[in-house]
Formats: structure tokens, sequence, C-alpha cells
């Protein structure tokens, strides 16, 4: 009587484990995806122009632009991709910010007057 109780604790502790495992493990992957930033582009603006992410954690960034090509560069890092014209599909980057603080992005494809004026900030905190 005492020998299959004690089996059973035995078995009920290592099921725990297990599912404990896999479910820390499911926790993990979704946590690395949970910042996902949308951003419309069109001459000459980003919206959003202004947002905030969780520093020293990677942040997924959907830019899908309203007219022509642009592009996006996060200046400071390697962080530089063409957004193809409207219709052509969306250009995703992820981005890490190794610390807290601003990083000004801007457009890096000449595309009018004013586009040395699209710019904005992220803030990772
Ligand atoms: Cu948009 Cu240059």
């Amino acid at each position: 009587m005492t020998r299959t109780f004690t089996r059973r604790s035995f078995l009920f502790a290592l099921t725990g484990t297990i599912a404990g495992t896999a479910g820390a493990s499911i926790l993990a992957t979704r946590k690395q995806y949970a910042q996902v930033i949308d951003i419309t582009v069109e001459r000459f603006s980003f919206t959003p122009s202004e947002f905030r992410v969780k520093a020293g954690a990677p942040v997924e960034i959907r830019l899908r632009s309203d007219d022509t090509d642009h592009g996006f560069r996060i200046l400071g890092t390697d962080v530089n991709v063409t957004i193809p014209k409207r219709g052509k599909g969306v250009a995703t980057v992820t981005f890490q910010p190794p610390s807290a603080g601003r990083y000004v992005f801007e457009c890096s494809k000449l595309c009018g007057a004013g586009h040395s004026f699209m710019r904005g900030t992220l803030i990772a905190e």
C-alpha cells in the first residue's frame, strides 16, 4: 500500500515537470514575438512616427507603403530596408534595442521633396 502510493506520487511529480517545461517553452516563444509594430508609410511620414517598445527584447516592425517606394533606416544600427510601393508587399525587419533610449529612424530612399522630413523615433524603455 505504501509502496503503491510512493510510486504514484513519483509519477505525478514527473508528469508535472514535463508539462511545466513544455508550458515554459511555449511561453518563451510567444514572448519573443510579443512586440509587433505595424507602420504605414507615405509621402512624407511614418504612422505612427513614435512608438514605445521594451528595451532588450526583439520587436518586429512591419512597414507598408501607401504610395511609392520608401526606406526604413534606424540611425546608429545596421537596420536599413526598402519598403516596396503600394500593393507590392510589406517590408519586415526585426530590431532588438540593446538598451533603453531613443532610436531615430528615417526614410533611406529618395522619394520626393519631403524625403528628408520623413523621420520618427522608437523609444525603448
Ligand atoms: Cu520616403 Cu524618402
